[in-house]
């Protein structure tokens, strides 16, 4: 009897042994597909305006044989600048990304103006909301609590959500900031458009690095595909949470809710907030 039962005993534990390997295999080879396939969008994310650049500067320095005119030299050079600026900008994201997930990512810590911080945000994209004809408001009630944290990495979280409510939004439209405190502990920060929004697997593909929801090809000098990511993760470095809701042809909600100084746990406000 002793004998039978360690026989069973040995047998579940190999079973056991047996599924933690599968689960162990299964997560490595998931881990594996989401960083080839990041690899992959990357690498057409890079190579599009490398192209742009390689493509017209040959066709400048072969000026004389193309006969190309003066106009059209100033054009292709627009084009080869636009997509070295954009080149810039996808390397400077992706560093950020996986500089992000590395887990490595050191934040400064120092007490902020949540107010400040966001009003700073709106002038500074108030020329192009007004270009755009876009009402560009911020509410902000006295009482919101400082919060501790980085604030160029605030200020970068703000800046991705508040230029994509900005760009999606048609002529006419509204964009709306406000703040207010939550349960003493944290801050709600909620950034609202009347723009062209999003169906739920729109917002899906949305929140994934590289994710465009109209990937056509006149977009990409619009934008990397990696504001949201990164917003989030910075965010979530700050013990934060953010949230999307959208609504097709209606608008879209940013909700963001970042621990207040002297917070304790944002579990509680996380449950009564989102
Ligand atoms: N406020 C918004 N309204 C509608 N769509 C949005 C909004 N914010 C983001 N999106 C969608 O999510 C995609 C990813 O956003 P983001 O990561 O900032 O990349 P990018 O702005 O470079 O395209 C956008 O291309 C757009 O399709
Ligand atoms: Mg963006």
């Amino acid at each position: 009897m002793g004998e039978y039962s360690s026989l069973l005993a040995d047998a579940v534990l190999r079973q056991r042994t047996r599924a933690a390997e599968q689960t162990a295999r299964l997560e490595s080879e998931l881990a594996n597909k989401v960083k080839s396939e990041f690899i992959s969008n990357m690498s057409h994310e890079l190579r599009t305006p490398l192209n742009t650049v390689i493509g017209f500067s040959k066709i400048l320095a072969e000026q004389d044989l193309r006969q190309v005119q003066n106009e059209e030299v100033v054009e292709y050079a627009n084009l080869i600048h636009d997509a070295a600026i954009h080149l810039l900008t996808v390397i400077n994201d992706i560093l950020d990304i996986s500089k992000i997930q590395s887990g490595r990512y050191t934040l400064e810590a120092s007490e902020l103006d949540v107010k400040e911080i966001l009003q700073a945000q709106i002038d500074e994209m108030r020329s192009q909301a007004t270009a755009a004809q876009i009402e560009l408001i911020g509410n902000f009630p006295s009482d919101i609590p400082e919060i501790r944290g980085d604030r160029s990495k605030l200020d970068q979280a703000f800046a991705n959500i508040l230029s994509n409510a900005v760009k999606f939004t048609r002529p006419g439209g509204m964009v709306k900031v406000e703040a207010a405190p939550v349960n003493d502990d944290a801050v709600a920060i909620f950034i609202r458009d009347t723009g062209i929004g999003m169906t739920p697997d729109e917002l899906q593909i949305a929140q994934q690095p590289f994710g465009q929801v109209d990937g056509s090809r006149t977009r990409w000098r619009e934008g990397t595909g990696l504001g949201l990511p990164i917003a989030k993760s910075l965010v979530e470095l700050h013990g934060g949470e953010l949230e999307i809701r959208s609504q097709k042809d209606v608008g879209t909600e940013v909700v963001i809710l970042l621990p207040s100084r002297n917070h304790v746990s944002t579990a509680h406000a996380r449950d009564t907030v989102l």
